[in-house]
């Protein structure tokens, strides 16, 4: 089995960057973590991603003197260290529609609620605020505009009267750390398709903690 050469976009802790080397490092995943880069010089995942072997890389968008510059260098990085797919896991930066473009169906996000709820920021706070009885995560194919693309994983957890937003948000990081390494899993064994921006999948048993997490 070819792995899939998979390069990692970070900007701080990098948590779940963490959860895809693990995974990865079972000799099944079809997978592999080949790169990570942080826009952030001082980014903590910088330092995990190192100690666990896998070659970092900095790019500084303070360096550059526009979006297009900075994106241009990433993927020119990119494809010099011949990167099948790209991972971005709390990469606090917008991309440009032509780097989008170009890594279509290609290119996959986290991010902290169940969307299309709650694009953005404060995810948690915002989930509160409004309510919700569920709440929880996505991983999605990127598209240009943020927090959007067809919808490969999504679980669910329940929001309870007691919450703060930094309880609420480890209950949803722990399923972070589930679904983003089974939907790289899933993109890198090529056994789904997006068709018509919505996401199939060829037989794939979804992990049960992907659905509804009963363990809060
Ligand atoms: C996560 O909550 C992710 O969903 C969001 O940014 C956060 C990154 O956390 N996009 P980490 O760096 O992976 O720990």
């Amino acid at each position: 089995m070819q792995k899939k050469r998979t390069a990692v976009l970070i900007s701080g802790r990098g948590s779940n960057m963490s959860a895809l080397i693990s995974a990865a490092k079972a000799p099944d995943f079809p997978a592999e973590i080949a790169l990570v880069v942080s826009n952030r010089p001082n980014a903590a995942g910088l330092g995990v991603a190192r100690a666990a072997g896998i070659r970092t890389l900095v790019l500084d968008h303070k360096e550059f003197a526009d979006r297009i510059a900075f994106d241009a260098s990433l993927d020119a990085h990119l494809r010099i260290e011949s990167i099948d797919i790209v991972c971005l896991a709390g990469f606090m930066r917008l991309l440009t529609p032509w780097l989008v473009e170009r890594w279509r169906n290609r290119m996959i996000n986290i991010h902290p609620s169940l969307l299309p709820a709650f694009p953005g920021l404060d995810t948690h706070e915002r989930a509160i605020a409004a309510g919700v009885r569920f709440h929880g995560c996505t991983v999605h194919f990127v598209r240009a505009e943020m927090d959007s693309g067809p919808i490969i994983y999504q679980a669910a957890v329940p929001v309870l009267p007691e919450d703060t937003a930094d309880v609420l948000g480890s209950r949803v990081l722990r399923q972070e750390h589930v679904i983003y390494p089974a939907a790289l899993r899933l993109l890198a064994s090529g056994r789904m398709a997006v068709e018509e921006e919505r996401v199939q999948i060829d037989n794939a048993r979804m992990p049960a903690e992907a659905v509804v997490s009963p363990k809060v």
